[in-house]
């Protein structure tokens, strides 16, 4: 647990202790001054419970819907940009959705046809201004972009309602649906701005030292980095840790002092070299994010800084049980003050409340820790761990690799069961150990395991628990972020969707694919831990590859046509390269 593992134990559980109010367990159905995690009781002398804020996948339709949505390319656009986009899709879901049926009726001839096409219509709210018209998606497609001239908006702080009209040619049927555009005015302190591209989950800032005002694509790269316990005690460790290869940092702040944040005429003092250095800073207010005085000093404060990148504010508030509302009210005075960085957060539970404590942010972290963990019976309270009760270490975990994977692909599914735009994953890869609940360090082997396959299920970030750490995993994960943050590899693994792979020949081997134009990255993880000498390893490929381009870690695969073949796989190898395809 990132609060639990980092700062002391029992001070984190005295924080645990003081959150849960009476007035929030009364309203969340617990008994009273029950120590709770992710809503579970945890000590012995307590019984077990039903958490609830579970979130179920709804009753599917027996017939197909057509679920039509919209949302601006990115989450903001600044004043002087002359043009934006919109996504659109359109896809028939059993889940969500208007009915829709395959027909539409041309009164000019009398002849039904299928129907296809959804014309569209997208227009401000208040206004009525027609920002596209006469348009069409056809049905059953998704990302469709349509750029759109914003000369006729004015840049303000609020966003503008945007709805979008879709109808048959006979009108008959009719789907709408609607979203928030940001049109911001520019900064006039000097101050970064970062964007959030909606369609494939990356950020975008400006390279400033270059006094580029292109939007680049970045992949963050990071430790949770101890400020007390080792970045404060030289400006000097801040070129240490970029030379390593890690493009942000991710400052934990000071849980000891008075304001339990920083001293910040000592911080100013770091911030003045991350911004020489344009090493990015996502900056965690995970002691005071309830505490609207504190946050809105913090904010004012940092925002205008050139290196600054995305704010953190609740740290596992679900595993906390935080109240239901607090990420979502910290979110709108941040965005208040500072509309131009997203907000991150990050969750530890696996199915806790996930709508309410996600409200709050822009950006999805999750931090679960499957290594060297019984996930059945805790160790540090003598109970048993279940969907209900105990606290492990890794809530509702299986101690194994496919915690990680899964999760990702549980909190996608969780979207899509809310019907909301997907916001970004990013992971938070387990790099401590010995400690509580952990018997041990992750291995490097596991350390690459684990940050791999975030990345494969989707994350568009990483932000290791926690720096510093052992020499093993800081010399792999520097190796692996100068690979992951090169602007060839970014350049697929924030401009594109990722693609899952099938394997055959072995068990427990997790690939995925990126395609940009002609080129395609593929990432093979194998999560065994023993090696498979004569295993004949093949992966279907969607399309027929010409050649392996580049290869920047492991390898040995070669082409056949549609297919990828390897014989032999070490324990927990991971491969990445570059296909050529024809
Ligand atoms: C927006 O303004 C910046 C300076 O504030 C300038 O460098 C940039 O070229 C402008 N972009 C456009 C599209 O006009
Ligand atoms: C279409 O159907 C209506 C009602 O049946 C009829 O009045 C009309 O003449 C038809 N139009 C054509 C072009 O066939
Ligand atoms: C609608 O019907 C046409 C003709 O049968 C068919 O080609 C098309 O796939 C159908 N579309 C959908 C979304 O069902
Ligand atoms: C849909 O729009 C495209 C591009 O504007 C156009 O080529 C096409 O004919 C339209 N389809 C229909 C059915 O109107
Ligand atoms: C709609 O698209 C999905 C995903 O591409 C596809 O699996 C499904 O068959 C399509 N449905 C129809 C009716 O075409
Ligand atoms: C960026 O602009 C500043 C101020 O105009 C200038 O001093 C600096 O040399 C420029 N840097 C580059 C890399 O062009
Ligand atoms: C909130 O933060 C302010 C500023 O640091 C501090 O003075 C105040 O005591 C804090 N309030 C609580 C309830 O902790
Ligand atoms: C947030 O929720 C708490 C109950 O948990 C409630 O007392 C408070 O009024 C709510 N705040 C707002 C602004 O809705
Ligand atoms: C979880 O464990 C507790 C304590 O052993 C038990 O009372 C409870 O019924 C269990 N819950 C489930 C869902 O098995
Ligand atoms: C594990 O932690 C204990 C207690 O902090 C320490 O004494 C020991 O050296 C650590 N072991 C390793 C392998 O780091
Ligand atoms: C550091 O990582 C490199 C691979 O990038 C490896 O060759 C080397 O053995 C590692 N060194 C240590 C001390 O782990
Ligand atoms: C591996 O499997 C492929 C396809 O099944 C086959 O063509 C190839 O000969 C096999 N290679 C070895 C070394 O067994």
């Amino acid at each position: 647990m990132a609060g639990i593992a980092f700062a002391s134990f029992a001070a984190v559980l005295f924080r645990v202790a003081l959150a849960i109010s009476d007035e929030l367990a009364a309203e969340l159905g617990y008994p009273a001054g029950v120590d709770v995690w992710c809503g579970k009781a945890y000590r012995s002398t307590n019984a077990s419970f039903e958490p609830g804020g579970w979130l179920e996948a709804p009753k599917l339709s027996p017939v197909p819907l057509l679920d039509l949505s919209i949302r601006p390319r990115t989450n903001l656009y600044l004043a002087n940009e002359t043009y934006g986009s919109f996504i659109v899709d359109a896809p028939l879901s059993y889940m969500n959705g208007a009915s829709f049926v395959n027909s539409t009726f041309n009164k000019q001839d009398n002849i039904t046809s299928p129907f296809t096409e959804l014309f569209i219509d997208i227009e401000v709210v208040e206004s009525g201004i027609d920002l596209l018209s006469s348009r069409n998606v056809t049905i059953n497609t998704t990302s469709n972009e349509f750029k759109f001239s914003l000369s006729r908006l004015s840049p303000r702080f609020e966003p503008y309602e945007v709805v979008i009209t879709g109808a048959a040619i006979d009108g008959a049927q009719f789907y709408t649906a609607t979203t928030q555009l940001y049109y911001l005015p520019a900064r006039t302190d000097g101050g970064s701005v970062t964007k959030v591209d909606n369609l494939y989950g990356g950020l975008l800032v400006q390279d400033y030292l270059n006094n580029s005002t292109a939007w680049t694509p970045i992949f963050p790269y990071t430790f949770y980095v101890s400020w007390d316990g080792w970045l404060e005690l030289s400006v000097d460790n801040l070129k240490v840790f970029k030379d390593q290869g890690y493009n942000i940092i991710h400052i934990v702040p000071n849980l000891a002092l008075p304001n339990e944040a920083f001293d910040f005429d000592e911080l100013d003092r770091f911030l003045d070299v991350m911004d020489e250095m344009e090493l990015w800073l996502m900056f965690d207010m995970r002691w005071t994010y309830t505490n609207l005085t504190s946050v809105e000093y913090q904010v004012k404060r940092v925002n205008a800084r050139k290196s600054m990148l995305l704010w953190y504010t609740g740290d596992e508030p679900d595993g906390h049980v935080d109240p239901l509302n607090a990420t979502k009210i910290t979110y709108d005075l941040i965005k208040s003050i500072d509309p131009w960085h997203p907000v991150s957060l990050c969750l530890n539970c696996l199915n806790y409340y996930f709508e309410e404590y996600t409200s709050g942010g822009d950006i999805i972290m999750s931090d679960l820790y499957p290594i060297a963990v019984n996930t059945s019976w805790s160790n540090q309270y003598n109970t048993e761990c279940n969907t209900t009760y105990g606290c492990c270490g890794c809530d509702d975990c299986n101690g194994n690799f496919e915690d990680v994977s899964s999760r990702l692909d549980i909190y996608t599914e969780y979207q899509n069961i809310l019907n909301l735009p997907q916001k970004p994953q990013w992971g938070v890869p387990q790099a401590f150990g010995n400690e509580t609940f952990w018997s041990r360090y992750p291995s490097p082997e596991e350390e690459l395991v684990m940050n791999m396959l975030f990345i494969n299920h989707g994350a568009k970030g990483i932000a290791m628990w926690d720096w510093p750490t052992e020499p093993g995993i800081a010399n792999i994960t520097s190796a692996l972020s100068k690979v992951l943050t090169s602007s060839t590899i970014t350049s697929f693994l924030v401009g594109s969707f990722v693609t899952a792979l099938d394997v055959s020949g072995l068990d427990r081997v997790d690939v995925t694919s990126w395609t940009v134009g002609k080129n395609m990255l593929v990432s093979v993880v194998n999560k065994n831990y023993i090696q498979s000498p004569n295993a004949n390893v093949t992966i279907a490929l969607p399309a027929i590859a010409a050649r392996v381009g580049q290869v920047v870690w492991g390898g040995g695969w070669t082409v056949n046509g549609d297919g990828l073949g390897k014989v032999g796989l070490e324990a927990l190898e991971v491969d990445i390269f570059i296909l050529e395809m024809l």
